[in-house]
């Protein structure tokens, strides 16, 4: 490719580090390099550090900073805040409530657990991706310990109702957990106001470094540790801490959610521009996810009689970075879970890319991938005996 400039539209698989982050983050590695463990002063340096980053969090999330627990990631918080809950709370019951659409994180952990001998009911959603609040409040029973329902999907970018499941979920005694990795940066969020006992949440998807993240836990939730050993993070989850890791998460998230509704507007044009320009060229497109109740960045679409794999490699040879479904299952060619749960054909789920924007998008390669997209799926299209076959050539979107 050479010197071709990258076009990089996969925001929600991964985010650049943002300058004044990493900048933030570098003294953590040689200054102040000390393990907030210890007792001299550069110890304290580290600890204090990881203190401000703490409150930065808390304040975010309308949190108090000792509800606030540092981990390695998003996967890491996902299965400390189900199966911590679920361990703790087996005598009162069983039961865990979860939705067809989560993130492997969440849906292989519950799976997990269903080995352990619990039950998990995995809530359907409609074709838009969104879960019925009561498919929620019948779905729950005597036995139901844990409902954890993501804040917005990794894949379509629909948001769900979360303030609406939290309450229900209070209302019954059980605990409720959200996954947020997709909604830092671009929902207000308020746990004391959505009833949410648990959230977690990962730095890397909101221009922070990758290997951290942090788990909420409001004070009073029952839960084991994950994560056995020394007594970091007020004996809760043990480890050297990562500090200049924490210092990055503290910084981020601090920056992107300094002016949500300003940077909302400036991602949902962009967005609303290239959904536009690929329906105006290409026929027969699907708009997958709510048409509304979306991530301000997310683009996902699928193509009749195309692979989402071919576009990949094609938009790929032309320096643009997408995905089809999430980054974790993309390179199996399974199709997508989340997309057949909204009922999408197995055919259109094959065809299906997500573009998903953020701050390394300008308009300019909006228009870009708006100009190179049709080629693309003209060529694919063309190689295709089916869509020959059906005469949709010239067809209309779907
Ligand atoms: C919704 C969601 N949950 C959890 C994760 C896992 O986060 P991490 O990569 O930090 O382990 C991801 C990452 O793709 C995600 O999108």
């Amino acid at each position: 490719m050479g010197s071709q400039r990258i076009i990089y539209m996969d925001h929600s698989a991964t985010t650049f580090v943002k300058p004044e982050v990493l900048d933030a983050m570098i003294p953590y590695f040689t200054e102040h390099f000390g393990n907030p463990s210890s007792v001299y002063s550069i110890a304290r340096d580290s600890k204090k550090a990881i203190d401000a980053a703490r409150a930065q969090t808390a304040r975010t999330l309308g949190a108090d900073p000792e509800e606030i627990y540092f981990t390695s990631g998003g996967s890491e918080s996902d299965n400390w805040a189900i199966k911590g809950v679920a361990f703790a709370n087996r005598k009162r019951g069983n039961h865990i409530i979860t939705t067809q659409i989560e993130h492997h994180a969440v849906l292989h952990t519950c799976q997990f657990l269903e080995k352990e001998g619990f039950e998990v009911t995995y809530l359907p959603v409609d074709q838009y991706g969104l879960v019925n609040p009561r498919d929620l409040e019948t779905a729950i029973t005597d036995k139901t310990i844990l409902v954890s329902i993501m804040y917005a999907n990794n894949e379509i970018g629909t948001i769900e109702p979360v303030a609406e499941l939290g309450a229900i979920a209070r209302r019954h005694k059980v605990y409720f957990h959200t996954d947020a990795v997709q909604a830092i940066g671009n929902i207000p969020l308020d746990v004391k106001a959505s009833n949410i006992d648990l959230l977690s949440l990962s730095a890397h998807k909101f221009y922070g470094p990758k290997g951290v993240g942090a788990l909420y836990i409001r004070k009073g939730v029952r839960i084991d540790n994950l994560i056995h050993g020394g007594g970091q993070e007020r004996k809760r989850r043990a480890g050297t801490e990562n500090i200049a890791g924490i210092v990055g998460l503290g910084k981020a998230i601090e920056l992107v959610t300094a002016d949500i509704p300003g940077h909302n507007v400036r991602i949902q044009a962009l967005r609303d521009r290239l959904i536009h320009g690929v329906r105006e060229k290409i026929p027969s497109v699907r708009l997958n996810g709510h048409p509304e109740k979306r991530l301000p960045g997310n683009v996902n679409m699928s193509f009749e009689y195309i692979e989402g794999e071919s576009m990949l490699l094609w938009l790929d040879d032309a320096g643009i970075c997408a995905s089809t479904g999430s980054a974790c299952t993309s390179g199996s060619l399974e199709p997508s879970h989340v997309l057949l749960a909204t009922g999408l054909p197995v055919e259109l789920s094959h065809g299906s890319l997500r573009l998903t924007l953020g701050d390394a998008n300008t308009e300019a390669d909006v228009d870009v991938v708006i100009e190179v997209l049709p080629k693309i799926v003209t060529k694919l299209r063309e190689m295709s005996p089916l869509y020959k076959k059906s005469g949709k050539e010239g067809g209309c979107n779907v």
